[in-house]
């Protein structure tokens, strides 16, 4: 028996990166997987890596900034596998660049993909989750959605939105048991936008500080595994949690610090849902 056995999972922008990682790891533990990207070669790559796997899986084109969309591959989950229980919104449009220089098409087109993606996949997954009883709905952390960098005004934006976006939905998700969260990678991976291609002819030398995604999966698969009324609202790193499981199993005693980078913001979250009034 594997942690995810009767799951299903759908993670946006899988072709590759850290979304590829996620989708295998929940594959192997078990879920059902729909990987889904704009690219459809790297779609096929990441379809082919999870069938290696032996893990049942389908693969969608899927524009995560496109609301009918989602609500369409949502159908399509839902028509083959009778359910859906966690949405992983990993994609992201991210090109490095100077305020000065961003047009308002580009500011809106970013957005779009990271805001609007976790919209239209809230909205799709809503009433699925709902009428069985609940789910997992998880946005993509980073660095960038607790500081500020040069050339990432608009992907700061981005992941300081998402932050919100999870933090207040979570409140009003409760009474249907979905739970949102976001998890950050918690380590150095991949920088994005490097394609399968690009990735393939770096030397080794070059990728020898980038963790493996399929491992941070790991923390996917774990939060994925907790009943969905035990966290919501929190922001999770994936490194931290995956080291923790390695030393000590999917079932370790909770704590702040087995899970995040951030564990004092954690405690301070968990202050605030504790005194939330109904
Ligand atoms: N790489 C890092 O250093 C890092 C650090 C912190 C957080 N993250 C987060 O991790 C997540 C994955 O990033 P990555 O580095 O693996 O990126 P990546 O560029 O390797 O992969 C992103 C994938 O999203 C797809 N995509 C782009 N637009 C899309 C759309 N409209 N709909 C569906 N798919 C789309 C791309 O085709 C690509 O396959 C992002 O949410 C990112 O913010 C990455």
């Amino acid at each position: 028996m594997q942690l995810l056995n009767g799951k299903v999972a759908l993670v946006t922008g899988s072709g590759r990166g850290l979304g590829w990682g996620i989708a295998r790891a929940l594959g192997r533990s078990g879920a059902r997987v729909c990987v889904s990207d704009i690219n459809d070669v790297e779609l096929a790559r990441a379809e082919s890596d999870l069938k290696a796997d032996g893990s049942e899986v389908m693969a969608l084109h899927l524009d995560a900034g496109d609301l009918s969309a989602f609500q369409d591959a949502v159908d399509q989950i839902v028509a083959r596998w009778g359910r859906l229980d966690v949405l992983v919104h990993n994609a992201i449009y991210m090109p490095l660049i100077r305020f000065e220089d961003t047009s308002p098409e580009l500011y809106w087109q970013q957005l779009r993909v990271s805001l609007g993606g976790l919209f239209n996949g809230c909205r799709a997954v809503w009433d699925v989750m709902k009428a069985q009883g609940g789910g997992h709905i998880m946005g993509i952390a980073s660095g960038s959605s607790k500081k500020g960098f040069k050339d990432e005004v608009t992907y700061c934006t981005a992941k300081h939105g998402q932050e919100g976006f999870i933090k207040a939905l979570s409140l009003e998700a409760a009474p249907y048991g979905i739970a949102l969260n976001t998890v950050g990678p918690g380590k150095i991976i991949k920088p994005t936008r490097i394609t399968w291609e690009e990735f393939d002819a770096l030397p080794e030398s070059e990728k020898a500080d980038w963790a493996d995604p399929v491992e941070l999966g790991k923390g996917f698969v774990w939060l994925a595994a907790q009943p969905t009324h035990r966290f919501s609202g929190f922001r999770f790193d994936a490194g931290v949690i995956a080291d923790t499981v390695a030393a000590e199993g999917y079932d370790f005693e909770f704590s702040p610090e087995k899970v995040t980078l951030l564990p004092d913001d954690f405690r301070a979250a968990q202050a605030w849902y504790a005194n939330y009034p109904d």
